[in-house]
Parts: C-alpha cells; structure tokens; sequence
C-alpha cells in the first residue's frame, strides 16, 4: 500500500485536487469500471471511499484522485510519495453495466470528472457514440479534460465563471442538446447530488434511462453497517453493495442530501483540530512499506 507517485493537478485557494498511484496489486488485478476502494490513511484517519480511477496490473497499482475537502482528505494530502497507507480495502462495490446502448450522455462535475473517466473509456471501446458534458466552478479544477476527450464524439465544457467553454452549469447544456437531439440510449452522471437531481429532473420527461454514481457516507464498505442507506423507489438500498450507481428517477435525492449532512459538526471540529494542532502529523509518522 505504498503511494508510488503523487502530483497535484489542480490548486486553487480553497480546492486542491492530488493524483495518487498506489501499489496494491490485488486491487489493481481485480479492479473493474465503476468499482471503489476504501481507504484509511493512519491511525488517526476516518474511512474514505474513492473510486478507482484507473489500475495497472502490469505495475500492480490503481489511480485515486481525491479532492482536499475534510479531515481525512488533508490528511492523506500529508503523505508524499514512498509513504504506505495504514489500509486499503476493495474493490467494492458493483462495476458498471458496460455494453453497446448506441448513442450516450455522460455527466460529471467538479471531481466527479475523475469518476467518469474509467466509464468513458471502457463505454466508448464498447463502440458506444459518446457525448460528454465535464463542469466545474472555474478552468483551473476542470481536470482530465484532454484524457476524457480522447474517449468522446462530442465534448461539451460548462464553467461557474465562464473561464472555460459555456458559462453556467452542465444542466444547461443538457437542456441546449435535448431540444436538437433526444435520441439517448443512457445518461450517466455523476457529481454532486444536487447536480445528479437537476440531471435526472431534465432527463425524466425525455424517458432517457439514467444512472447516477452516489457516494453515500461509508463505514465498512460491505453493507453490514447501514451507514450507506438510502431510498430508490421507496426501498432501501445500500450505496456500497447494491450501488455505486443507481436509477437517478428512482433515487430520493432530499433524502440523500439530508444523510450527508450528518456529521457536519463532527467534520467541523475535526477541520479546527487539523489546522490547530496540524493533526499531530509531525509526531505521528505514516508507516513506510
Ligand atoms: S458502508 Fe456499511 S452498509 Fe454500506
């Protein structure tokens, strides 16, 4: 479990987004499209579920690429190349339905983008017509756009400020390409919830069958705590084994939303923590392999 290489790749005020290579040779032989890991980075670490960006077999590693946002994510951005993380379990969770559906809309926003890339891949090998739609607050975090264009028949880039392609959100280009074209077999999305619910809203009255990624708090990752629950079509389902993806028409995003509000306050008090004391990082070294 030893990081193999780490580059930043988009840095902000406020946003910072970090590539990982990994080495975990059992994951990476084992690894499909659409597929996670969860990961602790010490002792001090919560559980971090992340989806496995790409894998090697060859090297034996997998590529995670994780935005700094909580506790847990600033922590592991402690870490530096040659340093091993205290665990690494997966992969978990179902890989995605790859197959022909004909001609595809692919979604994603802000780091969501790095979750689409494995899908865009292996939907366009499947001779798929791929129209992808990447958004992001500004130019700077709208990463992998090149390595996902290699993967599309069209690409269409919306920006919060407008630095890059249209100003707006990736909603708005949806509707812009469903008055031209509805004949989508598939929409896949995935991106913040509020994101995934506009999408599946737009895509509803068109009858264009649509799939959304969820990222759920996780505990165990095996669907023994229940953390992970939510509501599709009035049933619970658990996001770690019957997902990651899900029917965006079925799923209760309210009711998402509300779960992944559960733990602000602890995430607060664990944010002042790390700037205070830096996490205790200096006294606490990570393993080496
Ligand atoms: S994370 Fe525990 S049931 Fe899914």
């Amino acid at each position: 479990m030893k990081i193999l290489a780490k580059e930043v790749i988009a840095d902000i005020p406020g946003s910072r987004i970090t590539k990982y290579v990994i080495h975990s040779p059992v994951i990476a032989a084992n690894a499909q499209p659409g597929q996670f890991i969860i990961l602790i980075v010490n002792e001090e670490g919560e559980k971090i579920p992340l989806t496995i960006v790409d894998s090697d077999k060859k090297e034996g590693s997998i590529t995670l690429i994780v935005q700094e946002a909580g506790y847990s994510t600033k922590l592991l951005a402690k870490l530096s190349a040659g340093d091993s993380l205290y665990s690494l379990t997966g992969p978990l969770g179902h890989p995605t339905l790859i197959k022909n559906y004909g001609k595809i809309l692919l979604i994603a926003g802000g780091v969501g983008i790095a979750e689409l890339f494995p899908i865009a891949r292996v939907l366009k090998q499947a001779g798929n017509m791929v129209y992808s739609i990447l958004g992001s607050r500004t130019e700077e975090l709208l990463i992998l756009k090149n390595e996902i264009e290699r993967y599309c028949d069209k690409l269409f880039i919306a920006t919060d400020d407008g630095s890059l392609g249209q100003k707006g959100f990736v909603s708005n280009i949806l509707e812009e390409i469903l008055r031209e074209e509805t004949d989508f077999a598939l929409c896949y999305c995935v991106g913040p919830v509020p994101m995934m619910k506009a999408i599946a809203d737009i895509t509803k009255p068109f009858k264009i069958k649509t799939l959304v990624c969820l990222n759920a708090i996780m505990l165990d990752g095996t669907g023994m705590c229940g953390c992970c629950r939510l509501l599709e079509n009035g049933r619970i389902r658990l996001c770690c084994v019957d997902g990651p993806d899900f029917d965006g028409h079925l799923v209760d995003f309210d009711d998402l939303a509300g779960r992944l509000k559960r733990f602000i306050p602890e995430e607060k008090r664990a944010l002042e923590k790390f700037e205070k004391h830096q996490c205790k990082l200096n006294s606490v070294k990570p393993e080496k392999a």
